[in-house]
């Protein structure tokens, strides 16, 4: 066994340290505020190769592991969940659905400007009644012969207003439950298809999440991802890597709200000497570091798993479930630690206690976790 990244990993790590510091931290605070999307900064994740990571080369892609995959969400999201999120979408839900299920038309003509960063993807399943029983799409897809006549609507989707590529889950055919579900590329612009206003969060606020409405939209047959039915089974599978892209997410949130509450305790003073040589503080980040450490061995173990072409659907499930409650305990500690100044924006750590909610909702929430976890261990 070894606990050891090598030096193409460090460099990776090194590389999107140094760019959240640069490029992330500036702004963060006023993109939360006002809602932003970080534009520039996408696009310059997208020039460093950050959106298209294990992707192979001939398609625009970096060719690079899963394990490097979780380094950078981690780095990035210390400093801004909003923009790991792009990162996390693009990469794990669009590029590997594209790259592992799409055929070699749609990797030319989707994949490879997804994949270099010039495009962005969104990922569509959720609607207005179907979040966690997934298998109920009310979104139809109906075979005209040479297209698909797609209505319907989706809600609560990341990058919905910025994408140009939408991956669109739909029901082809009802009586075959499951069975008869499809995934559908679907281009911005296509006639029908119309954008809802933007969503007001609570968290991830610089992000951009949306609800979408189909119309008759004429979807080319071409643009189906596999063959006919396989649309419930390509969610799951690409929702699969997308869990351990989220909790790496949620690792990173726990690290940087715990390294700021490390750094603030030893600088804060009360009753004559720094905070964090009071145990009761002293304790609190002891507990939190243990928490962060366990959570990464998960996060790591899922990722390497992945690299190694085994399954990863119990360690994913259990990286995400874990990971996720520490992004939430170590960040109601770290405002905790900072007292009234946890409380307030310029010290980072509310926005990053707001941040670590949705980490327990997407991609599955806690509850859907344990399902897949008790499914795999009863099995
Ligand atoms: N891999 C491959 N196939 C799978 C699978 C997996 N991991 N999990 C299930 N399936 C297959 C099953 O084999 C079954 O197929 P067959 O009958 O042909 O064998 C079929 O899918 C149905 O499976 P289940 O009977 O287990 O289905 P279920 O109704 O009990 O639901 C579930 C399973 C795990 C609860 C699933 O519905 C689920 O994951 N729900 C959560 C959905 C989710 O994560 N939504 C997130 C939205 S996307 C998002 O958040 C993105 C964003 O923008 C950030």
């Amino acid at each position: 066994m070894q606990f050891q990244l090598s030096e193409e990993q460090l460099m990776i790590q090194q590389a999107a340290r140094d760019f959240a510091q640069t490029e992330l931290k500036p702004g963060v605070i006023e993109r939360d505020e006002h809602q932003k999307f970080p534009t520039e900064q996408v696009k310059k994740l997208g020039e460093l190769g950050f959106l298209g990571m294990m992707v192979p080369e001939k398609y625009n892609g970096s060719g690079l592991d899963a394990v490097s995959y979780v380094l950078v969400m981690e780095e990035l999201s210390k400093v801004d969940a909003s923009a790991s999120v792009v990162v996390s979408v693009n990469n794990s839900l669009v590029c590997y659905g594209l790259e592992s299920f799409g055929s070699e038309y749609q990797k030319e003509k989707y994949l490879k400007p997804l994949a270099a960063g010039q495009q962005i993807g969104a990922f569509c399943l959720s609607e207005p009644e179907a979040g966690s029983d997934a298998t109920s799409q009310q979104t139809t897809a109906e075979d005209m012969g040479d297209y698909y006549l797609l209505n319907g609507t989706k809600n609560w989707i990341t990058n919905g207003g910025t994408a140009s590529t939408y991956l669109v889950i739909a029901q082809t055919n009802r009586a075959l439950k499951h069975r008869g579900i499809n995934a559908f590329i679907v281009e911005k612009g296509m006639e029908g298809f119309t954008i809802g206003p933007k969503e007001n969060k609570m968290g991830i606020r610089g992000s951009d999440t949306h609800s979408l409405m189909f119309n008759d939209v004429k979807v080319p047959k071409e643009n189906r991802i596999g063959e006919d039915g396989f649309g419930f089974k390509f969610a799951m599978k690409t929702l699969e890597g997308g869990r351990i892209g989220i909790a790496a997410q949620a690792l990173g949130i726990a690290a940087g709200a715990y390294e700021l509450a490390l750094e603030y305790s030893k600088q804060r003073k009360s009753f004559g000497k720094a905070i964090s040589d009071h145990q009761a503080i002293a304790f609190k980040l002891a507990d939190m570091a243990t928490q962060i450490e366990a959570a990464r061995m998960l996060v790591y173990k899922a990722a390497w798993l992945k690299d190694q072409g085994q399954s990863y659907t119990l360690a994913g499930s259990m990286a995400k479930l874990y990971a996720s409650k520490v992004a939430m305990d170590v960040t109601i500690e770290a405002v905790q630690i900072h007292g009234g100044y946890g409380f307030v924006k310029e010290y980072h750590v509310e926005r990053m206690m707001r941040d670590a909610k949705i980490t327990q909702i997407y991609e599955g929430t806690s509850e859907i976790q344990s399902l897949v976890i008790s499914r795999e261990i009863l099995r």
